[in-house]
């Protein structure tokens, strides 16, 4: 597309100009936003580039290995993977109130991000893949009556903090435009189109305590779960699908024996912003033959149901 392959040029060009010489932070996530704005990045100033990636431990099967496959050994990004698994799960340690969940997470994660950045030493800017859509919200509801469903898990307020100056490439654009800029950079197909994921990662998909059983379990369904979803052709109609693991173990039979395992539920929804969003409406054949995967391959689910609340009244996430 030649549209982006100019604005890639243009959008490089001011990178260049205002950053000059100086080094550069930037969060990654793995999302879609975070890995364009790296990688325009690092288009940009190379090794004046250095990525922190916040592994909290609340992230799915395989995906930090393949965020840090990704970008340190594909495009060989200057990346610290900061593993902070330990840090995480024993500050959630015995917690069960949604709020305080995403409080402590929220409040680890800047402190960790903001550790690893000290690091770096001489950096004078931060990169942020903030979108024309964040642009717009953060003025339009400036001043108005601030209603907080859930508290919101990002890195706000932090650039000030550390006396970082801020760099956003992708401020002009649309969702749809950062895929666009994303395949013009060679970012491949499986990264571009994923559906996305919360800041809090599977800590607001496992109401009640979390534990480090709760959430291996948790992953292997989910892994399974998507496997499902792609078979069928159906992951780019959908835009968001994950499972959640309930507080509840069940009674079921396998084979001649009892078994006392947890529920799950499986979440999809199609939706445009993620403010609105209608539940998927997979064919019972789908959803009898997921169940049966899941209770099969994953050891500690004995029960599957599939949730159909749309938002509202639900939300997407469970917490
Ligand atoms: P809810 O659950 O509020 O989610 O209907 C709407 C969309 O936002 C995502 N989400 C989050 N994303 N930090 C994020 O970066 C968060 O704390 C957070 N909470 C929800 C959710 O996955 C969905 O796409």
């Amino acid at each position: 597309d030649w549209t982006m392959g100019a604005y890639r040029e243009e959008a490089i060009a001011r990178i260049r100009e205002q950053v000059g010489d100086k080094k550069v932070i930037c969060g990654l996530s793995g999302g879609v936003d975070s890995s364009v704005t790296a990688i325009l990045l690092h288009e940009a100033i190379g090794d004046q580039l250095t990525c922190v990636f916040v592994d909290h431990g609340l992230l799915r099967k395989n995906e930090a290995t393949e965020v840090v496959a990704m970008f340190r050994d594909n495009y060989n990004i200057q990346l610290i993977h900061a593993d902070e698994t330990e840090l995480f799960l024993g500050e959630l340690d015995g917690q069960s109130d949604p709020e305080t969940k995403r409080k402590i997470i929220g409040k680890l994660f800047i402190d960790v991000f903001q550790k690893h950045a000290d690091t770096i030493q001489d950096a004078e800017f931060l990169a942020q893949g903030t979108l024309y859509p964040d642009v717009i919200e953060s003025v339009s509801f400036s001043g108005g009556p601030s209603v907080t469903i859930k508290s919101h898990h990002n890195v706000g307020g932090l650039p000030e903090k550390m006396g970082l100056k801020l760099v956003e490439p992708l401020r002009e654009l649309f969702k749809d435009e950062v895929r666009a800029l994303g395949r013009e950079l060679g970012l491949p197909q499986s990264f571009i189109g994923r559906h996305p994921f919360p800041g809090p990662g599977l800590a607001i998909r496992c109401p009640g305590e979390i534990t480090r059983e709760k959430l291996d379990i948790l992953r292997e369904a989910d892994a399974v779960y998507i496997d499902q979803i792609r078979k069928h052709g159906l992951y780019d109609e959908i835009w968001q699908a994950f499972v959640a693991i309930l507080p509840v173990r069940t009674v079921g039979v396998m084979g001649d024996g009892r078994t006392y395992d947890f529920a799950c539920a499986l979440r999809a929804v199609t939706s445009v912003d993620g403010m609105t969003a209608d539940y998927y409406p997979f064919t019972h054949e789908f959803l009898g033959e997921t169940a049966t995967r899941i209770i099969n391959e994953v050891p500690g689910i004995n029960r599957v149901t599939y949730d159909i609340t749309s938002k509202p009244p639900g939300t997407i996430e469970w917490e």
